[in-house]
């Protein structure tokens, strides 16, 4: 029998050798492409989701941090350091402790959902609020990093980078070459940089000297990179940082990414597009996925779908495109988006009598 065992040891002869020395892994990736036919239906084209709330502390962040963390490992690091919106730091916290480490978090105070917040206390990690947000929160960790003995597992670090990219490979290696698009929702900008990088290496167009890169080619193209902000946190779509980023979304509640260039450059080189989409379209994307598709994600995650379903809307979908799209994170995370209607209001249980005949009413059957 074959058990899935973790994206180093599956996709090993196309990532730096060092991450395996000490690998440390908690079973990542290997999630599934779920076909969605109810975003078929609303766009014309062929829709997949990538569902990355599958992964062992329930983000896609899990399959850069076994590579951080491997990497951490290989060099006898004790302690590491995060800025998060609250997903880095449950994975974080996770591997951290997997790998007998120190793990500090530095959190932006009060908007960070509570099933982050718990999984980061639960695995035992160092968890401080700090007064500011995300953007001050990674400032904060880089210097600190700089200056003491910890190491900085944010996605500037280039070996989240390589284990993120394992997740295009997975696309392809499921569909049996590349999507004609792939849309994400882009927050620090780390993932859209990582799915470029490995849907390019896939397609033997990347770096002459990486990993791999002698290997044959497995996808015959590359996608378009379609990248997706929320509005009030939206810095790539403005073009200047903003100094205090909004949104219902708090996974992407940033005003400034680290990898800013490198989101450019993919949506650039893929014949892309980096939009925003409101809170509204955000919420109404996390109901159709949750009431009609069956995939309940964070509102953060929605924000590619609420993308994909505007540009369809807008005539901006090929008909019979290929259209995978990456729902970054578990509905879990932050439940209380579901537990109230697209207008505010909060949703009640109705209450019956425990006699069948109350129920079989109240179901109107
Ligand atoms: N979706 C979710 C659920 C996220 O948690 C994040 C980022 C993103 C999308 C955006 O990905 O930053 O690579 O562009 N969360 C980070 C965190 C910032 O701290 O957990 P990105």
């Amino acid at each position: 029998a074959h058990q899935w065992r973790g994206v180093i040891a599956e996709y090993a002869d196309r990532l730096p050798a060092h991450l395996l020395e000490r690998t440390v892994t908690l079973g990542e990736g290997g999630t599934p492409l779920v076909e969605a036919p109810v975003l078929s239906g609303r766009t014309g084209a062929r829709v997949f989701l990538k569902v990355e709330g599958m992964n062992p502390t329930a983000s896609f962040k899990d399959r850069g941090m076994t590579a951080a963390m491997s990497a951490a490992a290989a060099r006898g690091a004790e302690a590491v350091v995060c800025a998060s919106t609250g997903n880095t730091s449950a994975s974080a916290a996770a591997y951290a402790t997997r790998a007998g480490m120190v793990c500090a978090v530095l959190v932006p105070d009060g908007k960070i959902a509570m099933g982050k917040l718990s999984q980061a206390i639960a695995h035992g990690a160092r968890l401080l609020q700090v007064d500011g947000n995300f953007d001050d929160c990674l400032v904060a960790a880089r210097k600190l990093a700089d200056s003491y003995a910890v190491e900085l597992v944010n996605s500037v670090n280039p070996d989240r980078i390589e284990g993120q990219k394992t997740a295009a490979f997975e696309i392809v290696d499921a569909l049996g070459d590349a999507p004609d698009i792939h849309v994400l929702p882009v927050g620090n900008a780390g993932n859209i940089t990582a799915y470029w990088k490995g849907f390019r290496e896939y397609a033997g167009q990347g770096d002459p000297g990486a990993p791999g890169a002698d290997l044959p080619a497995v996808a015959t193209r590359t996608p378009a990179m379609w990248g997706f902000q929320a509005a009030g946190a939206a810095p790539i779509v403005l073009g200047h940082p903003v100094t205090e980023p909004e949104t219902v979304a708090t996974a992407i509640r940033i005003g400034n990414p680290a990898s800013w260039a490198q989101a450019e450059a993919a949506r650039d080189e893929s014949g892309g597009v980096i939009e925003s989409v409101t809170d509204e379209q955000i919420l109404a994307a996390h109901r159709v996925l949750s009431a009609e598709a069956g995939v309940f994600v964070e509102p953060g995650s929605a924000a590619s779908v609420a993308g994909l379903l505007s540009r369809a809307e807008r005539g901006l979908v090929p008909a019979g495109a290929t259209v995978t799209v990456t729902v970054t994170g578990h509905g879990l995370k932050d439940p209380q988006w579901a537990l109230r209607t697209l207008d505010g209001a909060d949703v009640e249980p109705t209450r019956v009598g425990a006699d069948v005949v109350s129920i079989a009413d109240a179901l109107g059957l």
